[in-house]
C-alpha cells in the first residue's frame, strides 16, 4: 500500500516528492460529476478534464472544436466530485496561442470560475513565455509534449513521435521545466524517448502510449473502462468491459418496459392502506 494513501489532499507538492521517491503517480481523464466521485473514492492522485472531452463525450473526430466554456463547464462539475485528488483542466485550442495576455487571460479564467488547481497547455519552446507569465501570477501549469493532439492536422493525423529523433522533444522537456511546469505529460512517443527526457527532467513525467518509463500514468476514462469503441488506439488497456455491462442491461430494460415487466409493485408508489 502507497503511504500517499494516508494524503488527504494531494497537492501540488506531492508530484515532486513522488517522483523523487519512484512512486508512481496515477492519473485519468474525468469529465462529470458521478465519474469524478468514483475515481476519488478509487484513490486516483490526479483528474485531467481534457479536451478529449471534444470525442468521447461530444462525438467529434478531434479535440480542437473544444471551447473554454466547455472546459469550464465540465471541470466545475468534476470539481464537486472529489475530494482528494488534484484537479488539472486542459486549456482548449486557440486559447492560448494569440499573444501572452490573452492567454494568460483565458487561463485565469480557467482556474476561477472552474476551481482547477492547475491547467495544461500543449507545446514546446514555443509557448514558454506563456508559462513564465502564469507560474510568476500563481498558476500551476502542467506541460503536454510528444503526440499533440492539437495539432493533428500539423501532424498529418494521430502520429506517433520520435521515430525519427527525438532531441527536439527533449529540448522542449528541458524548457518547460526551466519555465516552471510542475510535471509534463508525454504523449505518443516511443518508450526509449519517453525514459530519456524522464531522467533529464526533475519534474514529473506523465505518460499516455509513452511506455513504462513514465513517472506516472494518465488514460481516458471512457477508454480505460470500456466505454468508447470508435477507435481504441495500441496504448489502452481496458480495465473494464462498461460498454456490454450498460448495453445489456439497456435491452433488458427495453424488453421489459415493451413487455410491462417494469414498473412492478416494487418500483411503484401505492396508496395508503
Ligand atoms: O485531452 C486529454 O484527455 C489529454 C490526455 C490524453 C493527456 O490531453
Amino acid at each position: 500500500m502507497s503511504k500517499y494513501s494516508e494524503v488527504k489532499k494531494i497537492t501540488v507538492s506531492h508530484f515532486s516528492k513522488m517522483k523523487a521517491e519512484g512512486e508512481k503517480i496515477s492519473c485519468l481523464t474525468g469529465y462529470d460529476y458521478t465519474a469524478a466521485k468514483v475515481l476519488d473514492e478509487a484513490g486516483i492522485e490526479l483528474v485531467l478534464v481534457g479536451d478529449s472531452l471534444g470525442m468521447v463525450m461530444n462525438g467529434y473526430d478531434n479535440t480542437l472544436p473544444v471551447t473554454l466554456d466547455e472546459i469550464i463547464y465540465h471541470t466545475k462539475a468534476v470539481k464537486r466530485g472529489l475530494k482528494r485528488a488534484f484537479l488539472v483542466a486542459d486549456m482548449p485550442f486557440g486559447t492560448y496561442h494569440s499573444n501572452v495576455d490573452d492567454a494568460v487571460k483565458n487561463c485565469i479564467e480557467v482556474i476561477k470560475a472552474s476551481g482547477a488547481e492547475a491547467v495544461k497547455l500543449e507545446g514546446g519552446r514555443e509557448i514558454v513565455p506563456v508559462i513564465e507569465k502564469l507560474t510568476a501570477s500563481g498558476v500551476n501549469v502542467m506541460g503536454h509534449l510528444g503526440l499533440m493532439p492539437q495539432h493533428v492536422h500539423t501532424m498529418g493525423g494521430f502520429k506517433v513521435q520520435g521515430k525519427n529523433g527525438y532531441e527536439s522533444i527533449i529540448n522542449d522537456a528541458v524548457a518547460l521545466q526551466e519555465a516552471g511546469v510542475f510535471s509534463i505529460v508525454l504523449e505518443g512517443i516511443i518508450d526509449t524517448a519517453a525514459e530519456e527526457i524522464t531522467k533529464k527532467v526533475d519534474v514529473p513525467t506523465i505518460g499516455i502510449g509513452a511506455g513504462r518509463y513514465c513517472d506516472g500514468q494518465i488514460l481516458v476514462y471512457h477508454d480505460v473502462f470500456g466505454m468508447f469503441d470508435d477507435f481504441v488506439p495500441k496504448f489502452v488497456k481496458r480495465y473494464a468491459d462498461t460498454k456490454s455491462v450498460v448495453l445489456d442491461a439497456a435491452k433488458q430494460y427495453i424488453d421489459e418496459v415493451k413487455n410491462s415487466k417494469f414498473p412492478d409493485d416494487e418500483h411503484s408508489f401505492k396508496a395508503k392502506k
